[in-house]
């Protein structure tokens, strides 16, 4: 009936295809429950002609052990399907997630920065939480009492054809007011999760920012804004509750004139001797039994058509393009690495221009340029964290594009400016370098980083648990960390974006000694704000608003380049400051 329901039924029916064993059982359970519920509709005419207006009472001995046994039968068939079928879907919806995740791993950069983190987060988590009742509850749902409904309306049918029909009458009424107010439910539903999902950003976003709410004393606007929020939450919610209950009253309305119906058409025929009270009875029994099952089918189509929207949410995650590998292995340079004609944007305005550059192999190739300049996003195109918008970028000849990716991220050591240390022990963080890297190793990295000596200080050690609900480190702390794991990877192509930048002077001084050891023979690309790496390296490379504007030493660009001299100015002063 609406469209957007199909899919979700349909895929939810191929990701099902692992557990169809599980299913079928609990189809096969659902069916007993169903046909034991009609019984007890059908059971109301042989009680009533031959045991009480025959006066057959022998029967009524065992009558209560049959009354016994379908509710028991029927109770313990209800409960095994309900337990398989949730097994079910709570396996299929863990897979579903592993899958999503797995999938968000292989995104480009580009597409995972163009979303907001939250929102991909909410579609690993809430979203397919949203699909789960699908199958653990509301296939059931609709399964079990779809049949019960089918039984009742033939075991109606069956006792008496045209009383059965009369009563029917009413559904159409039913199905159509069910589904406008249904609509309107739904509709009201969408803009309290809307409103919810803002009340949980802001609610994030204080705490985030609760150094800047505290200081500039923004408690209070943001008490506003929240209860703001709330109150419309609460409308949206109100809303959806009237249009449910008014469905809910509309059924009771008509299951009443339905029920009437009978009674004025089955009683008139009883009396006239053309049906037997327990024929009339039976019919009653059904009619009036249909409509606690069909009211709960609706509200089960509401929930598939809630999970449907959640469902496109994931799927729109699955069709995103993933990171594009090539097939060639990936082998530390020979000749070096080399940027031709490459320009690239992030959204609008390029970012670089039309860059040109030899890094050749084994040699230092120090970046400089003011703040936006575009180094770090120079950097980022090596690891193809991002694709040249036009322009290539070649490994001894060949196109980055053309490499295996995990190969040829396999040659680079990355210590970016904005560290990222994992919610695990110092000693995991460090061994992220090299998996499977033993605790000697581990030891040694952190030495020739000089981190050692702060890490026996911590608490416990290399098995202090960092980040989340961990141990902070300082900004210089976390750069010698990082510089650790990239020694302990010991990559041919080094890339080091600000890697001193948050060490003061003189453990700057000894991490530059440890760099430079770990550049040697070493293909490394430096950006760096303080002089000593500059004037060392084998070539400076002076950007500027996404273009190389002067390359060479650094004797000859102090002569040639006036940018540089600025810069080298900023420099000198740094150096005699610090
Ligand atoms: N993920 C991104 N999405 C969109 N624009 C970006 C992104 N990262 C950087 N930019 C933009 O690209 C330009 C170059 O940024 P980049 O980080 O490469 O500069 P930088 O030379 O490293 O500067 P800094 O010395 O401050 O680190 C800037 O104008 C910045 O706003
Ligand atoms: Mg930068």
């Amino acid at each position: 009936m609406i469209p957007l329901q199909k899919p979700v039924f349909r895929k939810m029916l191929t990701l099902a295809k692992p557990y169809w064993g599980l299913l079928l059982i609990a189809i096969l359970l659902s069916f007993i429950a169903s046909v034991l519920s009609g019984s007890i509709a059908w059971l109301v005419k042989p009680v009533l002609d031959h045991i009480f207006l025959a006066k057959n009472y022998q029967y009524l001995n065992f009558l209560p052990l049959i009354v016994v046994a379908i509710f028991c039968f029927r109770g313990l068939s209800a409960f095994f399907q309900a337990y398989l079928m949730r097994l079910a879907a709570l396996r299929l919806v863990n897979d579903l997630r592993f899958k999503l995740y797995a999938k968000i791993l292989k995104l480009p950069l580009k597409e995972i920065s163009s979303e907001s983190t939250g929102r991909l987060v909410s579609r690993v988590i809430n979203d397919t939480t949203a699909l789960e009742p699908v199958l653990g509850d509301m296939f059931r749902t609709l399964m079990i009492e779809g049949l019960t409904v089918i039984t009742l309306v033939a075991i109606a049918l069956y006792r008496r054809f045209d009383l059965a029909l009369l009563a029917l009458t009413v559904f159409p009424a039913v199905a159509i007011g069910a589904r406008k107010l249904g609509g309107k439910a739904r509709g009201a539903r969408s803009l309290a999760q809307k409103e919810m999902a803002n009340v949980t950003h802001q609610v994030t976003e204080s705490l985030q920012g609760l150094k800047e709410v505290k200081v500039y004393l923004q408690q209070d606007y943001f008490l506003r804004r929240f209860r703001e929020k709330l109150i419309l939450y609460l409308r949206h919610l109100l809303r959806v509750t009237k249009y449910r209950e008014g469905s809910r009253l509309l059924v009771d309305l008509m299951t009443g004139l339905g029920g009437a119906l009978v009674f004025t058409y089955g009683g008139y025929l009883v009396i006239r001797g053309l049906m037997t009270p327990g024929d009339f009875f039976s019919v009653l029994t059904a009619i009036l039994m249909i409509f606690s099952p069909l009211r709960r089918i609706s509200r089960a189509y509401t929930g598939i058509y809630d999970a449907s929207a959640a469902l496109e949410r994931v799927e729109e995650v699955f069709s995103l393009p993933e990171e594009k590998s090539g097939s060639y292995q990936a082998h530390p340079p020979q000749k070096g690495i080399t940027f031709k004609g490459v320009s690239f944007r992030y959204n609008e305005d390029l970012v670089l221009k039309e860059i040109d550059l030899e890094i050749p192999a084994g040699k230092v190739v120090a970046l400089v340029g003011p703040s936006g300049a575009g180094k770090t996003t120079l950097v980022s195109l090596i690891p193809r964290f991002y694709d040249p918008t036009s322009g290539k970028i070649l490994l001894d000849g060949k196109d980055l594009r053309e490499f295996d990716l995990f190969s040829l991220r396999a040659l680079i050591g990355l210590v970016s400016q904005d560290i990222f240390l994992f919610n695990a022990t110092v000693y995991e963080n460090i061994a992220f370098g090299k998996p499977g890297a033993s605790r000697e190793e581990v030891i040694a990295a952190a030495k020739m980083a000089y981190a050692h000596e702060f890490i026996v200080k911590l608490p416990q050690g290399y098995d202090t648990v960092l980040g989340h609900k961990g141990f902070n480190l300082s900004g210089g702390q976390k750069q010698r960390l990082a510089i650790a794991r990239a020694i302990l990877k010991n990559p041919p192509i080094l890339i080091l974006d600000e890697a001193t930048s948050h060490l003061d002077a003189v453990s700057e001084q000894k991490v530059q000694q440890a760099l430079e050891k770990l550049m040697q023979a070493r293909t490394t690309i430096v950006i760096a704000h303080r002089l000593s790496t500059v004037t060392k390296a084998d070539l400076l490379v002076v950007m500027d608003r996404g273009r190389i504007v002067a390359q060479g030493k650094h004797q000859e660009l102090l002569k040639t380049s006036p940018l540089y001299q600025e810069l080298y100015r900023t420099f000198t002063l740094a150096a005699a400051n610090s």
